[in-house]
């Protein structure tokens, strides 16, 4: 068994200069790639496909499948496109990721792509992440000139052109689709699904779309191969992840641990609760995953761990609440996020996101009813799984857990309409 402590996707983070493709060649940096290129790209995806790796932008479907729905062919142009779009509230790991250590996504783009016989690979950066599009840039540069990218890769006759495009920051272009409308040039809106992107995607040739954090593990893989990978995390999740931990801790920011490790070690990595005020809730998975409370501390967060628990693995966006924060103002302020980025295209979320906003500040102002309570949940009923992407499922998590877990809250500030009583200064707490 692997040390559950010891780094591999953040290994490097700390070296001074770590985005330097010199530190990155000191530090094992391209190797994995030498070894891939020696092999057919079927042996590379049945090595990820053994890996057991799934996929690290929340859903977590089979990196290993995913790349073996590509053509085994090369009669039309087919794509990797990188999602580096990062959006979910609370997630901050790719961002991260792509800052200190830019030459782990690209040797695992250049090793990918080369899996699925791709010879452009597209790597979308959120658009407010400038910081992280100029890394980007230059350490492609780097790697150009070195020979990792372009022509005849380190002479193996493979080529390879990568292009680091910058969104214009909507959240919608998260989802894969609408990324991949965006890329084309044009409003990022989700497509119906399917056809999935492997059989029509990027100009409408098969693509495979992976998340930042998945294709980075690539190298690792191929250099410790899959027994390794295997050893860390639990049997149907394996391998590192990094939590991005926020909020009402001592030390927020990445702990990298295996998959399925509680909330409760998680704690004691970053230092514990901040000025040891209680905890009261939380989210395992970003805003978009049902709200977890004190009684899920030992849930184990995997993929299976989160969903046996009513919850999401997500993005392990681990946003921490203390007893201060009122829940019905922190799921209003969620809601208000999404509908600010509901896209519009289908009703159910467009008009959806906006009444549940409207519902959720006027109880959070004290002018809610009881009634305003199961309309909420009705309206959640009605939005969940009836619209175009995820979005507006995401919406509704924190809504109908919040209630599930925190009624009692909902309906104090019921009662405070009902007494004339103080509004939403008294709530706002946190
Ligand atoms: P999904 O389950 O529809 O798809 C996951 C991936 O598997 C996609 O790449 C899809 O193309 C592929 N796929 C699924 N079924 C397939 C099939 N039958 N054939 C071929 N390919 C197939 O999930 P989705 O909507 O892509 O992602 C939802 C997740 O995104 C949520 O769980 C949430 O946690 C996460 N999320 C992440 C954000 C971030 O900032 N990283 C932002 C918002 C949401």
């Amino acid at each position: 068994m692997a040390d559950p402590l010891t780094p591999v996707l953040t290994k490097r983070w700390l070296s001074p200069n770590s985005w330097r493709l010199s530190t990155y060649e000191r530090l094992e940096g391209y190797t994995a790639l030498r070894k891939a290129l020696r092999g057919t790209p079927e042996q590379l995806v049945q090595l990820v496909k053994d890996s057991g790796l799934r996929g690290r932008g929340g859903a977590g479907f089979p990196a290993g499948l995913k790349w073996s729905f590509m053509p085994p062919n090369e009669d039309k142009p087919h794509y990797l496109v990188i999602n580096a779009d990062e959006g979910e509230p609370g997630t901050c790991k790719d961002i991260p990721l792509m800052m200190a250590d830019p030459h782990s996504l690209i040797e695992g783009c250049v090793i990918a792509s080369y899996a699925m016989r791709s010879h452009h690979c597209f790597i979308y950066v959120r658009g407010e992440a400038l910081h992280c599009f100029r890394r980007l840039n230059s350490a492609v540069r780097e790697a150009y000139a070195a020979g990792y990218l372009g022509k005849n890769i380190l002479g193996t006759g493979y080529d390879l052109d990568i292009t680091v495009h910058a969104g214009a920051g909507a959240y919608i272009c998260g989802e894969e689709t609408a990324l991949l409308d965006s890329l084309e040039g044009r409003r990022g809106q989700p497509r119906l699904k399917p056809p999935f992107p492997a059989a029509a995607g990027l100009y409408a040739k098969p693509t495979t779309v992976n998340n930042v954090e998945t294709i980075a593990s690539v190298p690792f893989i191929v250099n410790a191969g899959s027994d390794w990978f295997r050893a860390m995390g639990r049997e149907k999740s394996p391998g590192p992840k990094i939590y991005s931990i926020s909020g009402h801790v001592e030390r927020p920011g990445q702990y990298e641990a295996p998959l399925g490790t509680t909330l409760r070690e998680l704690l004691e990595l970053c230092g514990g609760m901040k000025d040891g005020i209680p905890l009261k809730f939380w989210t395992p998975g970003g805003s978009s995953t049902p709200l977890f409370t004190v009684e899920h501390l030992d849930v184990p967060l995997d993929f299976e761990g989160a969903a046996e628990a009513g919850s999401m693995l997500g993005t392990t966006a681990v946003q921490v609440f203390n007893e201060t924060v009122s829940v019905p103002w922190a799921v209003m302020k969620w809601t208000k996020f999404y509908k600010h980025e509901s896209c519009g295209k289908c009703t159910p979320c467009r008009e959806g996101t906006y009444w549940l906003d409207q519902i959720l500040a006027r109880m959070v102002d004290g002018r809610g009813t009881e009634e305003d309570i199961d309309t909420l949940l009705d309206l959640c009923d009605n939005i969940f799984g009836r619209s175009f992407c995820a979005l507006a499922d995401g919406a509704v998590s924190p809504i109908v857990s919040g209630i599930k877990y925190f009624r009692d809250e909902f309906l104090a500030l019921c009662e405070t309409n009902k007494a004339g009583g103080e509004r939403k200064s008294e709530l706002v707490g946190a």
